[in-house]
Order: structure tokens, then sequence, then C-alpha cells
């Protein structure tokens, strides 16, 4: 009885806040997700049980019984108003690999402790990790996106989205982490790693904050077409790495249509194995602003650089860590002499192919 009080209480408390999960934050915050309760009890590719059959109608809020990699022989596509909560799996935790996950056209997913690596096991080149082009009300947290083809996260058309707590790292192919258009969209507290450029790519009224970026070759990309813009950028840390030939690339092709607000930045380019950057808030030609385009934006930047680095190594990604995600860290922890942008996910050293084991 006084269980049944406390979670109608949890749950009530959760609808007046009027957030995705305590804690969410940005604009995917909005999303309710599912509320019927489905078990993933399998981990094979399709069928009674499975993840794919599980994601298939929408409302569902899925635990998981299992864990593991579900090994995809095709993409799947999420309904709308799904919730799935990845840190219920037993052990090590659950995991897709070797194809697409897609939420394209769909609207209110919540996505939570949940492992997505595409890698070249999938043939399809023209297709990304994760896929919610023309989505809306999207919020990814604790999730730990890696060798994406196309690009690790691909968000044309999408609004109201987070991503949040997220490692978003080693894309293979195109070797671009993330793409968004139309938003808005919040970038909070994720850990960037290895990827050539887009992290993200954005053209959309975006917040970035206290992200970490090691071993880029661009940062913080908003394209030269990309239209008119307004960007909260507060508290990121760039960190170059092995792959880094221009430093200065933390913020990427901006320009004159892009309004930005970029305080309390860090660049640490010297790749001498120690954090010991300076500050970065010139954002070439693009028009300053001296305050914040969105009110909530400096409230959300709780972080210094310093303490972001510190505070997302640790808990940044799906919990619990395991071998790919620890990979990730370790590169980043070099400060500047180990890392590499990889066109094939088993030249990360790492086991089974790349892809380690859960
Ligand atoms: C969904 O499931 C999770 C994990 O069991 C639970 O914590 C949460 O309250 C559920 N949400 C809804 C809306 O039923
Ligand atoms: C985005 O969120 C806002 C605020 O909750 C809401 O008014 C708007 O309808 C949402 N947009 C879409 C496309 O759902």
């Amino acid at each position: 009885m006084l269980r049944l009080f406390l979670s109608t209480l949890a749950c009530l408390v959760t609808l007046a806040s009027g957030l995705a999960f305590p804690g969410a934050v940005g604009f995917g915050s909005v999303a309710t997700g599912g509320s019927t309760p489905f078990v993933v009890t399998s981990l094979a590719d399709s069928g009674t049980g499975t993840f794919r059959d599980a994601v298939s109608v929408s409302g569902r809020n899925i635990t998981f019984a299992v864990s593991g990699y579900i090994v995809l022989s095709s993409p799947v596509s999420l309904s709308s108003s799904i919730t799935i909560n990845g840190q219920t799996a037993p052990g090590n935790g659950i995991g897709v690999m070797g194809r697409e996950i897609s939420a394209s056209g769909k609207n209110n997913i919540i996505i939570r402790n949940f492992r997505i690596r595409q890698g070249n096991v999938d043939s399809d080149t023209g297709k990304s990790a994760f896929n919610m082009g023309k989505a809306s009300n999207v919020i990814l947290d604790h999730c730990s996106v890696e060798y994406g083809v196309w690009d690790s996260i691909d968000a044309v058309g999408t609004a109201n989205v987070t991503v949040s707590n997220s490692i978003i790292a080693y894309p293979i192919g195109q070797q671009f982490g993330a793409h968004l258009e139309t938003g808005p969209a919040t970038w909070y507290r994720n850990l960037w790693v290895s990827g050539h450029n887009r992290q993200p790519l954005t053209k959309a009224n975006t917040q970035y904050i206290n992200n970490i970026v090691y071993n880029y070759q661009a940062a913080y990309t908003v394209a030269n077409t990309g239209g008119l813009f307004s960007h909260d950028i507060i508290g990121n840390y760039f960190i170059a790495g092995p792959s880094t030939t221009s430093a200065n690339d933390d913020y990427f092709q901006m320009n004159a249509n892009q309004k930005v607000f970029a305080s309390g930045n860090f660049l640490d380019s010297n790749k001498n194995g120690a954090l010991d950057g300076s500050a970065a808030n010139s954002v070439g030609s693009a028009v300053v602003l001296s305050s914040a385009w969105n009110s909530g934006s400096v409230g959300l930047a709780t972080l210094s650089p310093q303490s972001a680095y510190t505070t997302v190594l640790a808990s940044v990604g799906a919990s619990p860590r395991d071998e790919v995600d620890s990979f990730v860290i370790s590169v980043v922890q070099s400060l500047g002499t180990k890392g590499a942008i990889v066109t094939n996910q088993a030249s990360t050293g790492v086991s089974n192919n790349g892809y380690g084991s859960l």
C-alpha cells in the first residue's frame, strides 16, 4: 500500500514537473515517452519478446530482463511514445550493434542507458547509428553512440531534442558526430571523441553546455549555408589530440548569420598530457551576444570546464561502463597523446572486432 502510494506520488511529481525523468534537461525534456510496461526477454534480432518487437507498438515503457548485445540484421524503427530503460538490464547492460536505430518521423521518445554501435558490420554506408530525422520531442540520456557510419546521430528536421550525459565517439565512414537541423536542441555534458567534424553540426537554435570534445578536426560546427540561428555555448572544454591539426577549429564555419553567446569555454591545444588549456570564447565572424539567447542556459551551466572534464568522464555514457566506453575514456585521459580518427571499429583494438562484450 505504501509502495503503491509512493510510486503514485513519484509519478505525480514527475508529471507535475513536466520532465521526461527526474533530472532531465533541455528542449527534449518535454518528452513523456510510453507508459505500458513491456519487458524484453530475448536478445534475438526479431520475434516475440525482442527489442524489435518491443518498439513496434507505440505507448510502451520498455525494460530489459536480458543483458548483452542485440545483433541487428536490419534497421530498427521505433514507434512514437516509447521509453527505453536500458538501466533496467541486469549484469553489464544492454546494447545494439550492426544496424541503424531510427526514430525517423516519430514523436515523444526517451532513451536512457542504451548502447548504439553501428560499425562496418552494416553494409549500408548511408545509414547512421541513430537517426531521428523529422522527429520531435526526443531525449537521449546516458547513451553510448559509437561507430556511426553516416553520422553517429542524424537529426535533420528534428524539433525539441536533448542529448545529455552521452558518449558520441569514434564515428567511422564519414567520421562525423551529429547533424541537427531545425531544433531547438540541447547538448549537455556529452563526451565527443575522435570525430572528424560535426560535434555537432547545428543548423538550429542550440544550447551547448559542459561538453568535452577530444581529438577533433573540427568541433562545434554551424555550416556556411546554415541560416540564421542562435547558440549558447557555455562551459565546454575542447582538447586537441593526435588527429587535431588545427585546434582553433574548435568553432568551425562561424559566420555573420549566427548569434553566439560563448562564455567560460576552454581550449587545450598543446597535446602535452596535462589539462592546462585557456579561455576560448572567440567565435570568428559570428555576431557576439552579450547574454544567452535562451533564459535557461546559464542556469544549466553549473560546471566550470575543468570540473566538466572530471564530472563528464566519471559519469558519461551507458551504465555500467563497458569495454568500448572504457577505451574511449582512457584515450581522452591521455590528454593529447592517444587517439586516432578511424575507418574501422576494429582499429580501436577493443576485443570482438571493436565491439567488446557486454
Ligand atoms: C517506466 O519504467 C521505469 C523502469 O521500470 C519506471 O521507473 C518508470 O516509472 C516507468 N514510467 C512510466 C511512465 O510508467
Ligand atoms: C516543442 O516543445 C514546445 C514546448 O513544450 C511545444 O510547444 C512544441 O509544440 C513542441 N514542438 C513540437 C514539434 O512538438
